[in-house]
């Protein structure tokens, strides 16, 4: 099942990638091995799984980092994995969050197709989906994966891309501008990629739910992660209630602020906007297109992440909470990643560096620890609970992808040293205990690979 094809020479491999590999000291060699099995091991047909028990379908923001990792080492899977994913692309421009494969059985991943029922929706792909979308990193990875291994088949691939590429943009910037501020909303906590974060604790809270709803479904995540590293039942009969409103709507996206149980503005969410608008001018010009307008939008992105979630009196940002009218209180590393956006004026930089460095989060050129995905000095830090506490190699690889956007090299290659050391130490583990660097959740987790073998390469 592992795929064992080594690069070869010429073959497409990315510049440094093979050298990488070649070159670093034989631990690195030993890594590079392991990172490239995971990912063949996870790979099918067209895609790559996250993980086969824990998540055997098509997720959107994993495809995204995991085209970055297959650049390196089978660019050809790379453009495969993102190309399928935007063939479930919706007419509304909505790039799905789960892309179900047919061949998978219906029960093997809660909630699965018959769930979400996006085959009574126009305008939906043949194909059985989600409704709900999650962080726009893929013109990001995109570009990154071009960069990696740029060739006129990459080329073609980008080109290929791009149209479906702006229309994901479009769809967030319109359908999805709830508060008419810029910004885009997100209409479920799955669609920030980081679940059952602090983050969205408030908001949460005002969501009516009983875990009685549970007793007509069944769990499948708790089957093969530990119940105490998985979000509660409660989170989940919420997780329920949203999707049942939203798929209630037809999965509409018109008044959300006055029906809808959850309309967050998410720092990370809307910093990938801008990042794509970047990625996407610097795609357009590789192309042949304008890359003008999308220079604009990246400007004017920025300046509503600005102004609707930093908040002076913190020194971080936060979601804004469009049900409360305010910003949710927690320090999540959401705050750090608006790093992302190059043009992040530098008293937002500076505020966003004294808190990475601050010990809530520990970023230093030595880190004692890997990076948390919460302030690890709060009274709700769970070390072992997914997004409450663990360290994820995506979020230090955005972080990481800030720090040198930056000139923070020194910064950026501590994190690095840490991601590095994290996977030697654990495996290719789909989050880590951030005091003790514990393997949790899946054991061979796809973009733990795939960023693993980005930055053994750089
Ligand atoms: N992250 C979700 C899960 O845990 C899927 O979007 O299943």
């Amino acid at each position: 099942m592992v795929n064992q094809t080594a690069p070869s020479a010429g073959s497409g491999t990315a510049p440094g990638g093979g050298a990488a590999a070649g070159a670093a000291p034989a631990a690195h060699g030993r890594l590079w091995r392991l990172a490239r099995a995971t990912l063949g091991g996870n790979w099918e047909h067209d895609h790559t799984v996250p993980s086969r028990t824990l998540y055997p379908h098509q997720w959107s923001w994993d495809s995204a980092f995991i085209a970055i990792g297959w650049a390196h080492v089978r660019p050809e899977r790379a453009w495969s994995e993102l190309t399928s994913l935007f063939r479930a692309q919706w007419r509304d421009g909505r790039v799905p969050h789960i892309v179900f494969n047919p061949a998978v059985p219906g029960g093997a991943y809660f909630p699965g197709p018959g769930f979400w029922a996006s085959e009574t929706i126009e305008g939906t792909p043949p194909v059985a989906t989600s409704g709900l979308v999650q962080p726009p990193v893929h013109a990001l990875a995109a570009w990154c994966a071009y960069r990696r291994a740029p060739s006129e088949r990459a080329r073609a691939g980008l080109r290929r891309l791009y149209p479906r590429l702006v229309a994901q943009q479009r769809y967030l910037a319109t359908h999805r501008d709830v508060g008419g501020g810029g910004l885009a909303s997100i209409v479920h906590p799955w669609e920030s990629g980081l679940d059952n974060s602090p983050a969205w604790d408030a908001p949460m809270s005002a969501v009516p739910a009983d875990t009685a709803v549970l007793r007509a479904y069944r769990r499948r995540d708790t089957v093969h992660a530990a119940p105490a590293h998985r979000p509660t039942d409660l989170d989940y009969a919420r997780y329920v209630a949203i999707v049942t409103a939203y798929r209630a709507g037809g999965y509409r996206d018109e008044a959300l602020a006055d029906r809808h149980p959850f309309v967050v503005e998410c720092p990370l969410f809307n910093a990938a906007r801008g990042a794509a608008e970047r990625a996407l001018a610097r795609i357009a010009g590789e192309i042949g297109a304008d890359p003008a307008p999308h220079r604009n939008r990246a400007a004017r992105i920025t300046e509503a992440v600005v102004t609707r979630l930093y908040d002076p009196a913190s020194g971080t940002f936060h979601p804004r909470d469009l049900r409360a009218g305010r910003l949710t209180p927690a320090r999540t590393v959401l705050g750090l990643t608006p790093l992302i956006l190059p043009d992040l004026p530098a008293r937002q930089v500076e505020a966003a560096l004294v808190e990475a460095g601050s010990a809530r989060f520990g970023l230093a050129t030595r880190m004692a620890r890997p990076l948390p995905s919460h302030d690890r000095t709060a009274t709700d830090f769970e070390p072992l609970r997914y997004w409450r506490g663990p360290s994820w190699m995506n979020i230090s690889w955005l972080v990481r992808h800030g720090l040198l956007a930056h000139g923070q090299d020194r910064l950026a290659a501590g994190l690095r040293a840490s991601m590095i050391e994290l996977a030697g130490t654990a495996g290719c583990h789909e989050y880590f205990h951030p005091d003790t660097g514990a393997g949790l959740g899946s054991p061979a987790f796809s973009w733990t690979a795939a960023l693993l073998l980005d930055v053994l390469a750089d």
